[in-house]
């Protein structure tokens, strides 16, 4: 399977290094309603797969990588040749109308602007000023790779609840939604609720029970915050599971956090069968207060 091809803000590669035996092992299909870098979606290489964020320019990059790979790649290789701070800039003012173009430069910044974050302002343009990183081209053959996993994904620009509606009996979800707590208290959330307030959070805990009673199977991931049990509680299992803050620029500043897993379908995990007591599994909290 291959790495996923972005670096993206609370991607989950770190998760499933460590924690694969939370994930169910058979399912019809998969659906990955909180795309971003889809670490997830390129572990499990499914057979059948919906994709969808609502980042349109992150959208369109899968879009064209699962049709035109090979075109991709070699304007990557193109601009490796080419790739300097000026070129940079200028790319970052450009607003090519072609969707390949779109993709390209979407790759290109994304592989060398600082620290791989993702960051618009109030006109929607990207303002991440260049990093430290010159690595412009992908390993031969890597993308021909990613395009072939893609091959029996549809890819969509939607709402999370319009694709965690259309999932049925013998689906998995696995939502990864941008971590929000009712009351904020890091400068991080604060950022993330202007992009997904907590009433998101309540619509998604709803989604999620809807096609759970429509026999759906999901793991939805979060901050582990007290907020965050109670709004699952009396829904399946609550995983604790831990993980490095590697977006910190400053390695010092990056330090061990915990984050919190819900599922509603039984798991192979256990503190013993993960390792090291890497997993905590303690039992769903009893509502506290009613939710709308
Ligand atoms: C934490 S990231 C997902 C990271 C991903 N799991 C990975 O491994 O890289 C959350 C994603 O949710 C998307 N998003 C935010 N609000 C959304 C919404 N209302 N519906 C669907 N996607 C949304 C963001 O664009 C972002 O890509």
């Amino acid at each position: 399977m291959p790495e996923p091809f972005l670096k993206w803000p609370g991607g989950k590669r770190w998760l499933v290094r460590r924690y694969s035996p939370l994930f169910p092992s058979t399912y019809q299909r998969y659906l990955e309603p909180f795309l971003g870098g889809a670490a997830v979606f390129f572990h499990l290489a499914p057979r059948c797969a919906l994709l969808s964020d609502t980042n349109k320019d992150l959208v369109n990059v899968y879009q064209c990588l699962k049709k035109h790979a090979k075109t991709i790649d070699q304007q990557l290789c193109d601009l490796q040749r080419k790739h300097s701070e000026k070129l940079y800039y200028r790319i970052r003012a450009m607003r090519p109308t072609g969707s390949v173009d779109q993709a390209v430069r979407f790759l290109y910044l994304n592989r060398t602007c600082f620290n791989g974050i993702y960051r618009v302002n109030l006109k929607g343009d990207f303002n991440v000023p260049i990093g430290t990183k010159n690595l412009v081209a992908y390993p031969d053959g890597y993308l021909e790779v990613v395009s072939k996993c893609l091959r029996h994904a549809s890819i969509r620009h939607v709402d999370f609840e319009v694709a965690i509606d259309g999932a049925a009996t013998g689906d998995f979800i696995f939502a990864d939604p941008p971590y929000t707590v009712m009351h904020n208290n890091n400068n991080f959330l604060k950022y993330n609720s202007s992009l997904f307030s907590w009433s998101d959070q309540v619509k998604l805990a709803a989604a999620l029970k809807r096609a759970a009673a429509r026999g759906a199977a999901f793991m939805v991931s979060n901050a582990d915050h007290l907020c965050v049990r109670d709004l699952y509680a009396g829904l399946g299992n609550h995983f604790q599971v831990n993980r490095s803050s590697i977006l910190a620029a400053n390695s010092l500043r990056r330090r061990k956090t915990t984050e919190l897993l819900i599922t509603n379908y039984g798991c192979q995990a256990s503190k013993r069968s993960t390792g090291a007591g890497a997993v905590g599994l303690y039992e769903s909290p009893k509502p506290t207060s009613q939710k709308a």
